[in-house]
């Protein structure tokens, strides 16, 4: 998978892996050499367009070593304007559901998949001429160049994303595309992998032990068990940072999965995010004493000394969200725009990265396939299905604000002058939040689309005075706030694991705004979510009935001015709220 620049490279990837074939990503300019043993190249979607300065390139000669190629998107752009077709800028954007209309042909790569059907775009720039041997085989009202074949050459090009699941014949593609014509076999199956991992720790501890900051994640735990199995328990420790920022019932949850200890420094942590409002300022204080609580730990147990490395829990979207700061294996910059800085990627991290001093053994697996690893070796459920829990905890969930500020009337809502991130394009922006009056996914949708500024929408839920009568108010992380919203979490958490809901999101966010009244000067805002990743998600609905019994508990909470539900999808409203 050559990765063109677009979130939707580790989808693809993903994707061609749950088929049962290997897929690994690399920089799109991964030279064809390095290549060659690939039974096929797939070239990505990405932002850019093949006329931008710098934008992501693929070395030509991958078309002439008879592997087959499949570009996706801009992909398929690209592949036009490197062989010899013409691309130009489209006349508008086509983002979003679109019909297909595939001719019938004989090519296994369209193998029964001719006729119309529903396709996702999102794209600027078309293929106006394919390239010299190659013919157009599908296409849209809007885009007439949709699909391309080359069958000669075995080169072939989409302009939708068949790896969406609003392709509804999406997987259909990838499985031709893999099988029919790359000739893959179906033999990719993470669970066979253990014992490869544990030889793969082996030779990395090279006779050292392994030392883990545990979570209570699924990554890191089951990085920690694969250790253990690889290494036996007594070459393998453990510690659990109790950072006050983390949920509740969390320490107890986490000592029983065995192997433990746990270094308490609440003080610590809430000590330095004392007064501080900025999201980043907080990602920032917490990243640093999280290093600094690191260092202490590895002083005081020795672990400096050359008998020990590092473990981590690393899965493979983070080696490339953050940015890809260690590149593809042949050193190329991976092109995923930076979204967020992840902590297991912060500078004292990266010293002992780069002193070869760490132990990743779940670097090259995406979370579902962790959670099929874990099964493999015996571990229970309940950890196996949590939902994903950031490093930074409950401090990014607990909304600050500098100054008390009014709720502004606008044409379509009220805006709340609370900052919350979103990712529009591939870059992140803060904004304030635009509260309307119905649960409405559509509205929020065409609301973002088009007011500027605005990547985020709410509907209440329940509010104990209208919306307009509320302020948002200086706020920081205190004790009390804190413990407020550990509550809400506490009380989403259990009603949503008892009626079974949490099985069907993929993370749920409870999130604590500075919004409310004099008595109550809080509110709480829902947001669950359905996603792949994370790296693109739907806010989803949620059955009245549950909503009303949360709901309830909520509003009794003490400082709890409303309850409120987050209907933006990601983009351009990112999972978290900082
Ligand atoms: P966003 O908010 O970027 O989140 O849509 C995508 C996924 O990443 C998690 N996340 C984080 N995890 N440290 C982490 O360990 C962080 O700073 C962080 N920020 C977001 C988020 O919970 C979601 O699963």
């Amino acid at each position: 998978m050559l990765d063109a620049g677009g979130q939707y490279c580790h989808l693809e990837a993903r994707k061609v892996r749950d088929l049962g074939v290997y897929a690994e990503v690399r920089p799109s300019e991964t030279p064809a050499a390095e290549i060659a043993s690939a039974r096929g190249i797939i070239i990505s979607g990405g932002p850019s367009s093949v006329y931008d300065p710098g934008s992501p390139t693929a070395d030509p000669a991958i078309f002439a070593t008879g592997q087959p190629v499949l570009g996706i998107c801009y992909g398929q752009q690209l592949m036009a304007h490197l062989l010899g077709g013409h691309v130009r800028p489209g006349d508008r954007g086509e983002y979003g559901l679109a019909m297909l209309d595939l001719v019938a042909t004989s090519d296994p790569m369209f193998a029964s998949l001719s006729g119309r059907q529903q396709i996702w775009m999102s794209h600027r720039d078309v293929v106006e001429t394919p390239p010299p041997g190659f013919s157009v085989v599908g296409r849209t009202d809007t885009c007439a160049v949709a699909a391309i074949a080359d069958p000669a050459r075995r080169l072939y090009g989409v302009q939708f994303h068949p790896e969406v699941v609003h392709t509804v014949r999406g997987m259909e593609y990838l499985s031709n595309f893999v099988f029919r014509v790359c000739g893959c076999e179906r033999d990719w199956d993470p669970r066979h992998r253990v014992p490869l991992i544990e030889g793969e720790i082996r030779q990395a501890a090279a006779g050292r032990s392994v030392f883990f900051f545990v979570s209570g994640g699924v990554d890191s735990s089951v990085a920690f068990a694969l250790c253990r199995r690889a290494l036996g328990g007594e070459s393998v420790r453990g510690v659990y940072v109790d950072t006050g920022l983390m949920r509740e019932g969390e320490t107890e949850f986490v000592r029983g999965l065995g192997g433990l200890t746990v270094e308490h420094a609440e003080a610590q942590f809430l000590g330095a995010l004392a007064g501080v409002t900025g999201p980043e300022k907080k990602r920032h204080i917490i990243g640093e004493e999280f290093v600094r609580v690191q260092e202490r730990i590895i002083e005081s147990r020795s672990l400096a000394d050359e008998r020990w490395i590092l473990g981590q829990g690393t899965i493979y979207p983070d080696t490339i969200e953050s940015g890809g700061e260690r590149g593809g294996e042949s050193g190329g910059a991976a092109k995923a725009a930076v979204i967020k800085t992840h902590h297991n990627r912060v500078a004292g991290i990266q010293k002992l990265i780069q002193a070869g001093r760490i132990v990743e053994p779940l670097k090259s697996f995406y979370k579902d396939e962790v959670r099929e690893v874990g099964r493999e070796l015996g571990l229970p459920e309940e950890l196996l299905d949590r939902h994903p829990f950031p490093g930074p905890g409950l401090a990014i969930r607990c909304l600050c604000a500098d100054s008390d500020a009014p709720v502004e009337p606008a044409a379509d809502g009220l805006i709340v002058p609370v900052r919350s991130v979103g990712v529009q394009g591939d870059s992140r922006s803060y904004a304030p939040v635009l509260a309307i009056d119905a649960m409405d996914h559509a509205r929020a949708t065409a609301l973002t689309n088009r007011i500027r500024g605005v990547n985020r929408v709410i509907a209440p839920v329940e509010t104990r005075v209208p919306i307009a009568q509320m302020r948002v108010h200086a706020a920081t992380l205190s004790p009390a706030r804190l413990a407020r919203l550990r509550r809400a979490d506490a009380i989403v958490r259990r009603i949503s694991h008892h009626s079974g809901y949490d099985r069907k999101v993929w993370q749920f966010p409870v999130i604590l705004i500075p919004l409310g009244t004099g008595e109550a000067p809080d509110s709480v805002v829902l947001r669950p979510v359905d996603s792949v990743d994370g790296m693109t998600a739907q806010s989803v609905t949620m059955e009245p009935e549950l909503l009303r019994s949360m709901c309830a508990e909520l509003m009794a909470l003490e400082g709890v001015a409303g309850v409120f539900y987050d209907l933006t999808h990601k983009p351009p409203g990112t999972i978290e709220w900082e």
